[in-house]
């Protein structure tokens, strides 16, 4: 009998990382995986995470169980085991017959994964587009935008393309402005590292909202922040813009610094190009660097600006590869299945 003989469907999606902006750190409720900060993200257009997925109803007598693959690797369990139970609670919601079914999904990014570069929200937001296309079903944005929080919170920002905004205690996160709001934005992403994160952010985040005596603080900072940045996005003013960018990574890793251990992402090329930043701003150039959780450094800034950026880069880092993005559309399938 071909493994194919209970095949419910299958789908290939393709998903864009969303890098924020202003930053998701720290959750209101772990188990739902709800966000107790708001964050503003942005989809990276040159970065992509495809992710093809098969359905089938299990063999009788099987022990088949869900498997995820990543670049080949088979993948812990209990990362995905919420989001597969979200799914299965979707499913008897939408159509109850369908009776038992198990997942296998393949992943592969161009980019480096599980290292800082956001490969979560991608790889979140692309398995709910997958799995649901497989099923047939059609949700609205909103609803799987919240099927892919509960894998990742930030992929629910990544089931949307160019900005997008995820509110503090929301399950779903809601687009402020598409790919071409914005057309000479660019974020230059400077791959420090590619070796995978010893700690993840979620284990980050717990460690910090246990022991950090920041952390109440991050987060009500976090929610000034958030307006005054969507009035600088709306006015497209990177100079407004940037400084808030700046203030809301800083003050997340300073949570991570003070926390028992201390969680250290940077790394010596991470503050030397951090370093480089803070100079060409000094002699007038209009760029901003951030960073998530992990090695890694985006900076954004305007596309007058990028040769010279790069110049700088390419003379100081040589050895560092770097991506040129502009900002990215939403989620899509391949016509391939
Ligand atoms: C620093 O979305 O990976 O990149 O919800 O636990 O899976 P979980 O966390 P995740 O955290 C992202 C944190 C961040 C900031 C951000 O993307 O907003």
């Amino acid at each position: 009998m071909s493994k194919l003989d209970n095949l419910i469907g299958q789908a290939t999606a393709i998903a864009h990382p969303n890098l924020a902006i202003i930053k998701y750190w720290g959750k209101e409720n772990e188990l739902k995986n709800i966000p107790a900060s708001p964050s503003l993200g942005i989809a990276l257009n040159e970065l992509h995470t495809v992710t093809k997925v098969y359905l089938k109803h299990p063999s009788s007598n099987s022990e088949e169980t869900d498997r995820v693959f990543i670049d080949e690797k088979l993948q812990s369990d209990r990362r995905f085991a919420n989001f597969f139970a979200n799914l299965r609670e979707l499913v008897d919601k939408r159509n109850p017959k369908m009776g038992k079914f198990i997942i296998t999904a393949c992943s592969s990014s161009d980019f480096p994964s599980s290292a800082g570069l956001a490969s979560s929200a991608s790889g979140f937001a692309a398995l709910a587009l997958a799995c649901t296309s497989a099923l047939k079903f059609e949700l609205p944005a909103k609803q799987l935008s919240a099927l892919a929080r509960t894998g990742s919170a930030s992929a629910a920002r990544s089931t949307f393309g160019g900005f997008v905004r995820l509110d503090s205690g929301a399950i779903y996160a809601n687009q402020i402005y598409d790919e071409n709001w914005w057309p000479e934005l660019r974020i230059i992403v400077v791959e420090i590292e590619k070796e995978a994160k010893e700690l993840s952010s979620r284990a980050a985040m717990e460690r910090v909202k246990m022991n950090s005596p920041f952390y109440q603080a991050w987060i009500s900072d976090s929610k000034k922040n958030i307006d005054k940045s969507l009035a600088a996005l709306e006015a497209k003013n990177l100079s407004a813009l940037g400084p808030l960018i700046r203030r809301s990574y800083l003050r997340m890793f300073s949570t991570m610094f003070s926390s028992y251990p201390p969680i250290i992402y940077w790394k010596p090329a991470s503050l030397a190009v951090i370093i480089l930043c803070e100079k060409l701003r000094s002699a007038g150039l209009n760029i901003w660097e951030t960073m998530d959780a992990g090695p890694q450094v985006k900076i954004l800034c305007l596309e007058k600006e990028v040769p010279l950026l790069i110049e700088h880069l390419k003379t100081q880092f040589s050895h560092l590869p770097f991506w040129i993005c502009k900002v990215g559309g939403p989620p899509y399938l391949s016509n391939n299945d």
